[in-house]
């Protein structure tokens, strides 16, 4: 059996022979830096230039809106009009100065877009019960919506490529609208959207179809999804089917969410493979595989890997340590563990509001009250 190469090593991305200095990705984050009009601020791109100077091998941006009613968070760059290209592009060209690649994280927050930031009742696959909206639930899109909505997140990929991107993760995760197309308990359409598991994907799968139609061939297009999200209906035996389903399109990756890299099924408790395991082992032909979540030694990324992720992304431990891809090298390197202060957050390039922001995640920033 061939030897996992290291976390430290730089890989090919087979269809587009894209190569990157290393393992290690830059998950998306959040962090409310950007302007209320869309428009990407200096901070953020400080933030995201700095973990590529320091050694990533991909930057994944947060997630950005690609409809101006699909925003989810304030101070959110958007993908929904061309006058952004021009900012867009000094990040990207800021990045490539540092050898690394750039993708954006395309997406829609349908139920979780708040109807006090868009000023729009949420939308959904279905009816469902939502407390960001005044009416106290979302209203189903037609299907004249969905295709209005396709067509959002292909011209936002279009973008992207004007922008000088590398490529675009497609956020299929984390109970947003793609998420809430997937969910059994959140999509209940009776028509084509909506039904057994190859329906509900349809959105998806559609998305990446006509994202295909407009990017050049060497543009990387790839998939987020969480494995397993009780709340929504997504289970692990879809997820699974969902795979199969994805490996059969063109997309370059697959990015599975774990949140615990190390933790088993909830589905099947009893089974001790890991999540990334459960793919790798169970889909022939899987594209590019990154793992995320809980990964924050070398020891903990050469474990990701044996379970058959071929790239390795992190969040929490990439903001108070943006050497950290740097470091892979080193068999033994575990930096230190939260909580920060304000000041080393300061000094990895963080500005107040992400600062701010990051005091919501319970013990990542000392009290210094
Ligand atoms: C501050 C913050 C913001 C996040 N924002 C996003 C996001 O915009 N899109 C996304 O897919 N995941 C987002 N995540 C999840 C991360 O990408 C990652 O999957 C998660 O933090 C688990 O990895 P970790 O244990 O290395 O932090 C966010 C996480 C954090 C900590």
């Amino acid at each position: 059996m061939l030897k996992k190469s290291e976390p430290h090593l730089s890989y090919t991305f087979p269809r587009t022979k894209k190569k990157i200095k290393n393992r290690s990705v830059l998950a998306a984050m959040t962090n409310k830096q950007s302007h209320g009009d869309g428009v990407i601020s200096n901070q953020e791109i400080k933030w995201l230039s700095r973990r590529a100077k320091d050694g990533f091998g991909i930057i994944t941006t947060a997630a950005t809106h690609v409809s101006k009613y699909g925003q989810g968070w304030e101070g959110e760059f958007g993908l929904f009009e061309d006058s952004f290209i021009d900012r867009l592009t000094l990040l990207t060209k800021n990045i490539h100065k540092y050898d690394s690649l750039i993708f954006a994280q395309l997406f829609h927050g349908g139920m979780r877009a708040p109807e006090k930031l868009t000023g729009q009742v949420p939308i959904s696959a279905s009816i469902i019960p939502s407390d960001l909206s005044s009416t106290g639930f979302t209203k189903a899109v037609s299907i004249k919506q969905i295709e209005q909505l396709i067509y959002d997140f292909s011209s936002a990929a279009l973008r992207c490529v004007k922008a000088g991107f590398d490529g675009i993760e497609i956020h299929g995760a984390h109970g947003y609208l793609i998420s809430q197309f997937l969910g059994k308990k959140t999509n209940q359409r009776k028509d084509n959207w909506g039904g057994s598991i190859n329906k509900r994907a349809k959105f998806l799968l559609r998305i990446i179809e006509e994202i295909k139609k407009v990017v050049p061939e060497s543009f990387i297009v790839g998939v987020r999804i969480s494995p397993e999200i009780k709340e929504l209906g997504i289970h692990l035996d879809e997820s699974l089917e969902l795979g199969k389903l994805l490996a059969k399109t063109e997309i370059d990756f697959i990015h599975l969410s774990c949140w615990d890299c190390f933790k088993s099924s909830t589905d099947y408790p009893k089974d001790k493979r890991t999540l990334t395991e459960w793919f790798t082992q169970s889909i022939d032909d899987l594209p590019t595989v990154i793992s995320t979540g809980g990964i924050w030694s070398t020891k903990d990324a050469k474990a990701v890997m044996n379970q058959g992720a071929d790239l390795i992304g992190v969040g929490r431990v990439a903001i108070p340590h943006p050497e950290w891809a740097a470091n892979l090298n080193i068999k033994d390197y575990s930096p230190q563990k939260m909580p920060f202060s304000a000041e080393d957050l300061r000094k990895a390039d963080l500005s107040k509001i992400f600062i701010d922001y990051m005091k919501n995640w319970k013990g990542f920033v000392k009290d210094e009250k």
